[in-house]
């Protein structure tokens, strides 16, 4: 009994300790795991987490690609030029709105090229480039977009969103009803990829890549404000992963941002907005 008395004690402080690092560990795990943000949809997480490659090891491409370094070939304008030109670029895109209201007029396919030939330009992390912009004409795929959507959208507005979300969008008379997804001619569906895959089947990493195609969107949004089209750029909470299979798009993308193109209606109306001034978003340091 005496000989046992020890053992008993040994195997109870075992158990103690093991139950204390068990309880150190899960808080670590939860500041690891994000907020919940009904706005960050799981499906939108940036894979460009370095803790995932890590995990993944061999599956992963080692960069080597040689490239090589030429002149910077740049186009200098006097100063007054310089000055004309910000002027007048920032009174182009002042004019840019957000439109909910979009005829069925057809656009000329050229310049849909061209916008997202431009959205292409944009800068990426690590040259990796990697988006994907799915455009659709199809009035039947256009209908199946809107009824995934609009059954989605019901659902966020009636129970995801929270009523506070809801009361924000009121002046903006949004609603789940998106009229705008069958009569603008053309929808394009930009998809964030957020890994890519080398010439030898391995996966390679796609640096930010939430950013990269953010800024990619922006560049869009001027490029088509410049041609003289309008959309309104749309986040479908929970719709991605429905559209992506719907589009017939990989794994490995994921929905960004949904921009119905063309001409506002004769009847569009838009909010009587006011852009914050240059003091209230620029500080001189
Ligand atoms: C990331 C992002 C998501 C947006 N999502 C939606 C959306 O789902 N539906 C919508 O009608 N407008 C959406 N908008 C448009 C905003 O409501 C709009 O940009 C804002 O009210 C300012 O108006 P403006 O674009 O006319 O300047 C979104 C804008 C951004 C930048």
């Amino acid at each position: 009994m005496f000989f046992l008395t020890p053992v008993l004690v040994a195997v109870v402080c075992i158990l103690i300790l093991w139950i204390f690092k068990a309880a150190d560990r899960s808080p670590e795990k939860k500041k690891g795991e994000p907020q919940t943000q009904p706005w960050v949809h799981e499906d939108l997480k940036d894979s460009s987490d370095l803790h995932q490659v890590e995990e993944d090891g061999d599956e992963w491409q080692e960069s080597e690609e040689h490239v090589e370094h030429i002149p910077f070939s740049h186009t200098r304008y006097p100063e007054e030029e310089m000055v004309k030109r910000a002027q007048e670029f920032y009174e182009l895109l002042s004019k840019r709105r957000s439109v909910r209201f979009i005829s069925n007029e057809q656009v000329p396919m050229e310049v849909i090229d061209n916008v997202i030939k431009t959205a292409g330009t944009a800068p990426s992390g690590a040259h990796t480039e990697p988006w994907t912009f799915v455009v659709v004409t199809d009035p039947d795929m256009k209908h199946q977009i809107r009824e995934i959507i609009e059954e989605e959208e019901k659902i966020n507005y009636m129970k995801r969103m929270g009523a506070r979300w809801v009361t924000d969008l009121r002046k903006l008379r949004t609603s789940w009803i998106k009229q705008y997804l069958d009569t603008a001619p053309v929808l394009i569906l930009i998809f964030k990829q957020v890994h890519g895959f080398a010439a030898n089947g391995k996966k390679k990493i796609h640096y930010y890549n939430e950013i990269s195609v953010s800024i990619a969107c922006g560049i869009l949004l001027a490029a088509l404000q410049n041609a003289g089209l309008v959309t309104v750029t749309t986040t479908p909470l929970n719709c991605g992963p429905r559209l992506r299979v719907l589009l017939g798009r990989p794994s490995h993308e994921k929905l960004l941002v949904l921009l119905p193109v063309g001409y506002p209606s004769k009847e569009a109306t838009v909010p009587d907005l006011r852009r914050k001034t240059l003091d209230q978003i620029m500080v001189k340091v």
